[in-house]
C-alpha cells in the first residue's frame, strides 16, 4: 500500500485581484484511457500532454506491471508499446491503484477478458468505494472475483479465456462503468452492449473510434446506449490530450470569487458530457467567454476567460448531474457568495467519490459560517455576502483533492483563513496546482 506522506495543512489568500493566461494540465479521464488504450492496441502510441499526476501514474504502474512497455520521452510525450487486446501479461504483485477509482475500475475492465489473475487494492480511500458495479458485470463476460464483503478492495480477479458478449443496463450513468465493460468488450466476440440512464462522459467512445475501434451510441427511450463490436483490432496513433476542465473549476472560482480578477485558460476539453458547470455557472450571469474552439480527434478544445462579478443562485437540475458530478464541491463554494439559494439535485453518486462529497461540504461551509441543508442526493447552499464568510476554521478533507481546492479557493473571501487539514491529495489531480494559483496571484501559508 502507497504510505502518503506526512499531513500538510494549509491556507489560501490574495492581495490583489487574480489574473493571467495559465496552462492548466491535461484532462484526467482523457489521460487515463490514452494510457489503457494505447495498451490495448497494436504499435506504438504517443501521448502529448498526459498528465502527470498521482492518479494517472498509477495507472502508469499498473500497466507496466502487466507487460506494458511504458515510458516518458523528454517533455515532449510518453510512448505506449501496445500489446494489443487480451495482450496482457499476469502481474507477479499486487497492483496498488492508490487514490484512483477510474484506474481500478478501467483496468479491471481491461483484465476480465484475459485469461490471467490479479490482486488489486488501494488507499484508505478506495478501499471504501464500491467496485460491485463493475464487479457485476464483469463477472457477466465469464470473469471471477474474490473480493471483500460487498465488494470492495483489496480483491482478486480471474479473467476469463472464454469470454460472452454482455448486454448491460446500469442503474447508473457511469462513464467508469461503461468503460470497464467497454475495454472487456473488445476480447470478446459479438456485440457489447450497455445501458445507461443519460449519458455519461464519452472519451472511451471517442478515443476507441480513433484508434479504429467500432462503437456507436444511440438514445433509446431516453437511456443512452452504447454498442461495440468486440475482436477488432486497435491500433496505436497520437493522442493529444485538452486540458482539464474539472481542475479548470477551480481557478475559474476563484477568478469568479475576487474582485477584479480576469483569468484564461486555454485549450481547456470543452466536450458535451463534462459542460454542466460552465452552462450552470453561465445561469448565474457568471462572465464566462469561450474562445478558439477546436475539434482534435473527436474531442472539442476551447480557451476560458472569466472575469469576477455578482452571481445569483440557480436550480440546477438532476439531469444535468453527469455532465457535472465532479465540479459540485467548487459549485458550492462558489454558491455561497452568491446573492440566494442554490439548488443542486440528483447528486446521489456524489456519496462515493473519494469522499462522500455533500457530507463533506455540508460540514466544511457550515464551519465557514454559511447556510447549508442536505439530502441523501440534494444539496441547498444560501449565498451571503462575501463579508459574511467567516473562515477562521480548520476543515476536514478527507484526503479529497477536490474538497481540498474547494476550501482553498473559498478562503480566497473569508474573513479569517481557512486551513484544510492536508493537501498532499492535490497531487492525485492537479499537481501543479499551488504554481499556477501563485502564477495568477494566490498565497498559500503553511499552518
Ligand atoms: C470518471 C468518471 C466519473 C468521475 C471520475 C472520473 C472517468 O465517475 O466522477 O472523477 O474518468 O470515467 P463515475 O463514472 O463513477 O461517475
Amino acid at each position: 500500500m502507497k504510505d502518503h506522506s506526512a499531513p500538510k495543512a494549509l491556507s489560501a489568500y490574495c492581495e490583489r485581484p487574480l489574473s493571467g493566461s495559465v496552462k492548466i494540465p491535461g484532462d484526467k479521464s482523457i489521460s487515463h484511457r490514452a494510457l489503457i488504450i494505447g495498451s490495448l492496441a497494436i504499435g506504438e502510441t504517443k501521448i502529448y500532454g498526459l498528465l502527470e499526476s498521482a492518479d494517472v501514474l498509477n495507472t502508469v504502474e499498473a500497466l507496466r506491471a502487466f507487460g506494458v512497455n511504458i515510458i516518458k520521452k523528454g517533455t515532449l510525450y510518453w510512448k505506449v508499446d501496445g500489446v494489443g487486446t487480451g495482450g496482457f501479461r499476469e502481474p507477479n504483485q499486487v497492483i496498488d491503484f492508490g487514490n484512483s477509482g477510474t484506474s481500478a475500475r478501467l483496468i479491471l475492465g481491461a483484465t476480465a477478458t484475459t485469461p490471467i489473475t490479479a490482486t488489486v487494492s488501494g488507499d484508505a480511500s478506495l478501499v471504501k468505494r464500491p467496485m460491485d458495479r463493475v464487479i457485476r458485470p464483469l463477472s457477466l463476460f465469464g470473469a471471477n472475483f474474490l473480493s471483500r464483503r460487498n465488494g470492495l478492495l483489496p480483491l482478486t480477479i480471474e479473467g476469463t479465456d472464454n469470454p460472452v458478449p454482455i448486454e448491460y443496463k446500469s442503474p447508473v450513468a457511469s462513464a467508469q462503468v461503461k468503460s470497464a465493460i467497454l475495454l472487456a468488450g473488445l476480447n470478446s466476440p459479438g456485440r457489447t452492449i450497455f445501458w445507461e440512464p443519460s449519458l455519461s462522459r464519452d472519451h472511451t467512445e471517442k478515443m476507441l473510434i480513433d484508434f479504429g475501434g467500432s462503437v456507436k451510441t444511440e438514445n433509446i427511450e431516453g437511456n443512452s446506449v452504447t454498442t461495440l463490436i468486440g475482436e477488432c483490432e486497435l491500433i496505436g496513433r497520437k493522442v493529444f490530450i485538452p486540458r482539464d476542465p474539472s481542475s479548470a473549476a477551480f481557478l475559474i472560482a476563484a477568478a469568479l470569487l475576487v474582485t477584479n480578477s480576469d483569468v484564461t485558460i486555454p485549450n481547456v476539453s470543452q466536450n458535451p458530457t463534462r459542460n454542466g458547470f460552465l452552462k450552470t455557472l453561465i445561469e448565474m450571469g457568471a462572465d464566462i467567454s469561450l474562445n478558439n474552439h477546436q475539434n482534435i480527434s473527436g474531442e472539442q478544445f476551447v480557451d476560458i476567460n472569466v472575469k469576477s462579478g455578482a452571481l445569483r443562485g440557480v436550480d440546477v437540475p438532476p439531469e444535468r448531474a453527469t455532465s457535472m458530478i465532479d465540479e459540485y464541491p467548487i459549485l458550492a463554494v462558489i454558491a455561497a457568495a452568491a446573492e440566494g439559494k442554490t439548488r443542486m439535485f440528483g447528486l446521489e453518486e456524489l456519496t462515493v467519490k473519494e469522499s462522500n462529497r455533500i457530507a463533506a461540504m455540508e460540514t466544511g461551509l457550515r464551519q465557514c459560517g454559511i447556510k447549508v441543508e442536505s439530502g441523501k442526493d440534494f444539496m441547498i447552499v444560501e449565498g451571503c455576502d462575501k463579508s459574511d464568510i467567516l473562515g477562521g476554521t480548520k476543515i476536514v478533507t478527507h484526503y479529497d483533492h477536490r474538497i481540498a481546492m474547494s476550501f482553498l479557493c473559498l478562503g480566497l473571501v473569508a474573513k479569517d483563513d481557512i486551513t484544510i487539514d492536508d493537501s498532499n491529495s492535490i497531487f492525485t489531480s492537479f499537481p501543479n496546482f499551488f504554481d499556477l494559483m501563485k502564477e495568477i496571484g494566490v498565497q498559500f501559508k503553511t499552518k
